[in-house]
């Protein structure tokens, strides 16, 4: 039986796992998303076209891999619709290779005003949540209340759907929000339609069926391991575990059938929303890495804070998932700058650690880094490690060394074709 590699983000999500997944498509079978829903944005360019993905796996552009949506996904089929409108807009046809499990959950449009709701509620302390209902609809789950893509094709669908908007109705006015429920159920009902033309299945079975016959399968993690609804920087995280287990909670994959572990991390790291980042720039750097890596939402659009590559974070990150592998991106945005820091200790409390501790706030953890030579070349036309400055060798090596763990691919650009294998 084959096992199944995952693919995940090692920082705050925002790696660039899209394109990668992308680029390893043509070596696996089937792509299984496991968590997350749209709050993702998944960016791939090929051709000069960039596609931004949110809750379809990023292997639908390859002619014949079959695309999974797993259990552990949250759907929002307001937002699926229009995926797979701009999808066919581009000639893509979903329907023979797009798979959705029954167990996946439902995004309501009340999920969403409880995320808005919850999110004013909080006022300085919020979570930064993108707002697309993931918090809300993941307690619906764990609360046993939630619905799920194989209600869809029962007849309680719609007396479940009025049972539980019921109960949001009633959160909704703890929260004393404004709402206006009838100008989005119709949409929310037409897509749930559109949603039907699409294949249901025990995607679990599928999946364990498939490896036992020898097909190769690639599981595609979203938002990043520092967002891990356990591991990450609680309560600024997500709600999901974005960590390798959650591609067995995710897909019913055992855990002896996880075979490679693909860890992907930017050269520098960003954050976007609340919560602790112990490496921020917030400075000229910091607005100097926005700016030249383009550093903005793909989902909500809104600014990414920046920072130095986090070693203490990142090693944590390959612990928490078992990383066999590391592959770096956006190495091209680091182009500009002759000195790079990294960080490689924190000051916390006073005594210097080389481990993510339980608290990474502020206030009691500041980083402590140390200067790299930069490359001062453009990469972007590199395509061979070969012709990769020297600088940029030893920015990979020190790292490798660091955390002791193989960096397999160096990215210089959005692009498929800026990738480049370092085996
Ligand atoms: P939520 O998952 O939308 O509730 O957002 C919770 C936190 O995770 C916020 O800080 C978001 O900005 C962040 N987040 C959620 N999804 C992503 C992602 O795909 N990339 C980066 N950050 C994300």
């Amino acid at each position: 039986m084959n096992k199944a590699d995952v693919l995940l983000g090692l920082q705050w999500g925002d790696e660039g796992k899209g394109k990668i997944v992308d680029v390893l498509t043509p070596s696996y079978d089937i792509i299984a998303r496991f968590q997350g829903g749209p709050n993702a944005g998944h960016t791939l360019e090929f051709n000069g076209i960039k596609h931004v993905l949110h809750t379809i796996p990023s292997g639908i552009f390859h002619p014949t891999a079959i695309n999974i949506v797993g259990n552990g996904v949250v759907i929002d089929p307001v937002i699926f619709k229009k995926e797979i409108d701009a999808l066919a807009s581009l000639g893509v046809d979903v329907s023979a290779k797009l798979l959705i499990s029954k167990r996946a959950h439902l995004i309501l449009p009340t999920h969403r005003l409880i995320d808005a709701a919850s999110e004013a509620a909080k006022g300085k302390n919020k979570i930064g949540s993108t707002l697309k209902g993931i918090g809300p609809t993941y307690m619906d789950k764990t609360g046993r209340n939630g619905l799920r893509i194989g209600d869809i094709e029962t007849n309680e669908f719609k007396e479940k759907y009025n049972t539980l908007v019921e109960k949001h109705k009633q959160l909704l006015s703890f929260y004393n929000f404004d709402y206006n429920l009838s100008e989005l159920e119709p949409t929310w009902f037409e897509a749930i339609e559109s949603l039907k033309k699409l294949q249901f299945v025990d995607t679990e079975h599928y999946l364990n069926t498939a490896m036992q016959n020898g097909k190769k399968v690639l599981a595609e993690g979203a938002q990043g391991s520092l967002l891990d609804v356990d591991f990450g920087s609680y309560p600024f995280v997500t709600s999901s575990n974005t960590i390798c287990a959650g591609a067995c909670n995710g897909l019913g994959i055992a855990p002896n059938k996880i075979g490679n572990v693909i860890g992907i991390f930017k050269a520098y790291c960003t954050r976007v929303g609340s919560g602790p980042f112990p490496t921020e720039l917030e400075n000229e750097t910091g607005e100097k890495i926005r700016q030249i890596g383009r550093e903005f939402g793909s989902t909500t659009g809104r600014p990414r804070r920046t920072g130095w590559l986090d070693i203490p974070a990142l090693k944590y990150a390959i612990m928490v998932n078992g990383v066999t592998e590391l592959m770096m991106m956006k190495a091209d945005i680091l182009s500009d700058f002759n000195t790079i820091e990294v960080c490689t200790h924190y000051n916390h409390n006073g005594k210097v650690i080389d481990y993510l501790p339980y608290n990474i706030d502020a206030k009691y953890l500041t980083p402590i880094t140390t200067p790299l030579k930069g490359w001062n070349v453009d990469l972007t036309q590199m395509d061979s490690k070969a012709k990769l400055p020297k600088e940029l060798l030893e920015y990979v090596s020190y790292i490798e060394k660091a955390v002791n763990t193989p960096i397999s691919i160096v990215s210089v650009g959005p692009d498929r074709s800026q990738t480049i294998r370092m085996k």
